[in-house]
Parts: structure tokens; sequence; C-alpha cells
């Protein structure tokens, strides 16, 4: 399976800290935060990565990463995002990679502790549909969030005022390659971007959403100001600090 990274957009809830860098760029504690979700592919054994990145400092992900030396792989794929279109939109161009395999994608601040190999494995076997990662959050309005029933998903609401269960849908999102028919049939949100949440009810449409529990802590780490510091305390605590 391959793996995509999406790292573009303007990072405008990080102000002032993303006017002169990307926001996938800046410190998790003692890492660039896209270093995370490199490693959280490349541990999952996907080793063929396209980075989508975007804005005005796209070169510096080349710098930063060159082939990925730094995880071990003997290569990385690089493409870039025009403007800002939102998830699904970056995602379009994955196409030409993709060539018809299935791919696992993940949100370049999504920063997880554990692991996805459970996942991944199960999407393997998985014939055809997208896979999701959930977890149970306190604050669900701020994500997409999925409604069980008899624990099947039966609906993915984008950042709803009353959401009808506590379970996020995550950044980590496994798809087919259908998915770019599904890209070219969505219209802009209200926002202005294509959701991937969009995404992810078409596959529902089509009785092939499925997912997994993710284990372990999760976090938005771009989201906010606070989140990035909780997500830079949260990866020192793991790695011994006594804060
Ligand atoms: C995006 C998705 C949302 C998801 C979240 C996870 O939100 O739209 O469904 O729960 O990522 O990080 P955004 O960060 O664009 O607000």
């Amino acid at each position: 399976m391959k793996g995509v990274i999406l790292a573009g957009g303007l990072g405008t809830r990080l102000h002032p800290l993303t006017k002169i860098t990307n926001k996938h760029l800046l410190p998790v504690f003692d890492k660039p935060m896209i270093f995370y979700p490199i490693q959280t592919l490349v541990d999952a054994g996907v080793r063929d990565l396209l980075i989508v990145t975007g804005g005005n400092n796209a070169g510096d992900f080349l710098r930063l990463l060159g082939n990925g030396r730094a995880f071990g792989l003997p290569h990385l794929n690089y493409t870039y995002q025009e403007g800002e279109g939102g998830i699904a939109d970056a995602l379009r161009l994955a196409e030409h990679f993709a060539e018809g395999e299935k791919i696992v994608v993940m949100l370049g601040d999504n920063v997880i502790e554990k692991n996805i190999r459970r996942g991944v494995a199960a999407f393997k076997k998985q014939k055809c549909g997208a896979r999701l990662y959930l977890k149970a959050v306190r604050n669900p309005q701020a994500y997409g969030v999925a409604e069980l029933r008899a624990g099947k998903i039966v609906g993915v609401v984008e950042k709803p005022k009353r959401p009808k269960s506590n379970y996020a849908v995550i950044g980590i999102y496994m798809y087919d390659n259908r998915v770019f028919d599904i890209i070219r049939t969505l219209k802009p949100s209200r926002r202005g971007e294509l959701e991937i949440t969009d995404v992810n009810n078409a596959y529902l449409r089509r009785g092939q959403l499925e997912y997994d529990i993710l284990d372990g802590w999760w976090a938005d780490a771009g989201a906010s100001h606070q989140k990035l510091l909780e997500t830079s305390l949260q990866v020192a605590r793991q790695q011994g600090l006594a804060l």
C-alpha cells in the first residue's frame, strides 16, 4: 500500500507562527511536526510515500526531508497544492502517484502515541472501500464525528454543533482507488473546501466504510496553539521527561 501525507494549507489558525513557515515544519518537542506522521506510516510498513505540500515554504520540505534517509527510505515523492482547497482537494494530487493501488492518507499535523499496523493489515484484506480510525474525545464539535449504530458507522458530520457521538474521525484514512472518482463529484462546502468528510460519506452510501478505534493518545497538533503545546508535552513525557 502507498502512503500520502497532506502538509499544505496556510496554517492560519497558528498565526503568527505560520507567517514565515509551513505549519507542518513547526517543532513538536524535538522534531518538526511532519516527522511524526512519516514515522507512523513507515512503522506500518508503508515505504512508498508522497508528501503533498503548498504555500510559500514548500522548498523547505525538500531541504528537511530530502529522500527520506532519516526514516530509512530510499526515496520520497513530493507534489505541490496550489491555493487552499481543503483536504480532499490536496488528496486529488495523489492520483498519478497511486497508480490504481490502495492508499493510506495521513494529515501532516496528526500525531499518535502507538501505531496503525492493525488497521493497515485489516485494510489490506478488505476487498474495497474505505477504512477510518476513530477516537473518543472530549470536544467532538472540533472534528469530523462518526455516528455509530450497532457497531456500524451510519453517518459522518463535519464539526457538528450537536455531535451524535464522542468519536472523532482522526486524520488517518485508507481508501481504494475509487477515491479519486469520488473527489471529482464533490462540491465545495460552506468553508469553501472539498471536505474529506464528504468523501467518507460517499463510501458510506456505497456500504463500504469500515473503521477501527485507535489505541493510545491522538493529537491534532496543528489545530491551535494550545494543541501544539499539549502535543509537545505529550511527546516529551512519552520520552520520559517529568513535565
Ligand atoms: C480535519 C477534518 C476533520 C478531522 C480532523 C482531524 O479538520 O476535516 O474531519 O476530524 O481534520 O485532524 P481540520 O483540521 O481541517 O479542521
